[in-house]
């Protein structure tokens, strides 16, 4: 069975899909939720689902801790799901073409540093864009520039505000993530 480890830092809510789909498919299991912030939701919503969790600070990510507990696991793939830290070359060197994210626009639009969550929504609303989406790459170093493995538009020409586009956006996380998961997963088998 392959291993999956989530990276989030907030809300959890794709973190928590992903661990509802492998819960029913014998292809993979989460192994762990890694997060940065003691305080996320994410924490509660893993254990529930009775996934391990474990809370690291950003010494502990940038200087081998982290890196010494995922070369314990060893997972097949790393999924950053809203995951909001810069993640350490060393890590991306370890783990080559195993680490994705999933973005809440279109890359290249609307990525970079600073741009996450509801600033992209807010961004977007500002200027009025008739549509939006989510993609998913690979991680490099650099904030939302690795290889593009997945994107989805949605219009939002319906949407009067940033939390409506969040809400459209989510959905489409919800419905697609798991499954490029799953798609990657069989592709390395
Ligand atoms: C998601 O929309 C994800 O795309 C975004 O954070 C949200 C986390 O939601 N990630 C980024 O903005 C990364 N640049 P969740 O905690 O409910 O899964």
């Amino acid at each position: 069975m392959k291993k999956i480890v989530l990276f989030a830092s907030g809300n959890g809510t794709n973190a928590e899909e992903i661990i509802k789909c492998f819960k029913k498919d014998s292809l993979g299991t989460v192994a762990a939720v890694l997060t940065n912030n003691s305080d996320a939701k994410v924490i509660d919503k893993a254990k529930k689902l009775e996934v391990n969790t474990l809370i690291f600070n950003k010494t502990e990510l940038n200087e081998g801790f982290v890196l010494d507990k995922l070369n314990i696991i060893k997972p097949d793939l790393i999924v950053l799901a809203g995951f909001l830290l810069k993640f350490p070359e060393h890590i991306i060197k370890a783990y080559p073409n195993k680490i994705i994210n999933i973005h809440p626009a279109l890359l290249p639009n609307y990525g970079g540093k600073g741009m996450y969550g509801m600033n992209v929504h807010k961004a977007i609303f500002e200027n009025k864009d008739e549509k939006t989406g989510i993609t998913i790459h690979y991680v490099t170093p650099n904030y939302d520039e690795g290889a593009i493995i997945f994107q989805k538009n949605v219009t939002i020409l319906d949407c009067i505000s940033p939390e409506e586009i969040a809400k459209k956006v989510h959905q489409l996380e919800h419905k697609h993530f798991p499954e490029v998961i799953k798609k990657l997963l069989t592709q390395n088998s």
